[in-house]
């Protein structure tokens, strides 16, 4: 393992690749490989042993890979399984949650409003991690409802799903909140709906703070890699890999078709 070795990422599927998206514009030159557990698709409403049982089998596929940092792109691994798994591994492992809550925390925001999916918000992860940081701030967390397909069905027959939208902003602005964190891979996708009932300033996408705080982590380390040439992306899933490739449109563009593992899960 050296500094052109790959950064690892993962998550339930095509989410993470929102996040990718973030940090490839930050660090072209980086080798990925990426894993989308699409067999076990979606984690929103997973158990947490199950949630930690499959981290772990990618955290090992990871390191047959020989990757030099793994990034968890999905914010319901991260709430449910890191706490579990980051003693494990001798690489650096970086949670979404975990990471952005410390950066976003020192801000002096007197209230945090998070959304996420379900099994996020019940680990109270969000809440428990600003609070780490930000004694004072308080934090009104709640699973949204049904976002997550909203965004996958890609503007189709959404006409009802999308309805209920306004009453969660609404319920949330309720709260006053200084800033909203979009604490799931698919939330930022929706943003043309959600200014519609807010301004676009009130909202977080952490994907960005994430990239950021990555990139500086990673060079603290010495673990940056400097070529000038760009980085490939090698991809894995757990099933369906034509699915993968054809819902990965809404967030990155796939070269290299996505290579079916079964092995791991
Ligand atoms: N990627 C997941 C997250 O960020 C959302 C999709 C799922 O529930 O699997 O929480």
């Amino acid at each position: 393992m050296n500094n052109t070795s790959p950064i690892g990422f993962f998550d339930s599927g095509v989410g993470g690749l929102s996040v990718l998206a973030r940090f490839r514009k930050l660090l072209p030159n980086e080798n990925v490989v990426y894993y989308g557990d699409t067999v076990h698709l979606p984690y929103g409403n997973k158990s947490k042993e199950e949630l930690i049982g499959y981290a772990k089998n990618i955290l090992d596929f990871m390191q047959t890979k020989g990757v030099k940092a793994v990034v968890i792109a999905c914010n319901t691994s991260s709430a449910q399984a890191y706490d579990t798994i980051k003693d494990i591994y001798q690489i650096p492992i970086y949670p979404i949650i975990q990471t952005c809550a410390k950066v976003i925390a020192v801000n002096n925001y007197k209230r945090i409003g998070v959304f996420a999916t379900e099994a996020t918000i019940k680990s109270g992860k969000y809440a428990n991690e600003l609070k780490k940081y930000n004694l004072n701030i308080q934090v009104k967390e709640m699973a949204s409802k049904n976002w997550v397909s909203i965004v996958e069905k890609r503007g189709k027959n959404i006409k009802d799903d999308i309805l209920h939208i306004k009453d969660e902003i609404e319920e949330m602005l309720e709260f006053n909140p200084d800033k909203i964190i979009l604490g799931c891979t698919h939330y930022p996708y929706l943003m043309n709906e959600f200014i519609k009932y807010a301004p676009r300033e009130l909202f977080i996408d952490p994907a960005e703070i994430f990239a950021k705080y990555v990139k500086h982590d990673l060079d603290t380390k010495n673990l940056l890699n400097k070529s000038n040439f760009l980085g490939e992306d090698e991809f894995y899933v757990s099933s369906n890999p034509k699915e993968f490739v054809e819902n990965a449109k809404i967030f990155y563009e796939i070269k290299n078709p996505p290579i079916l593992v079964k092995s791991i899960t």
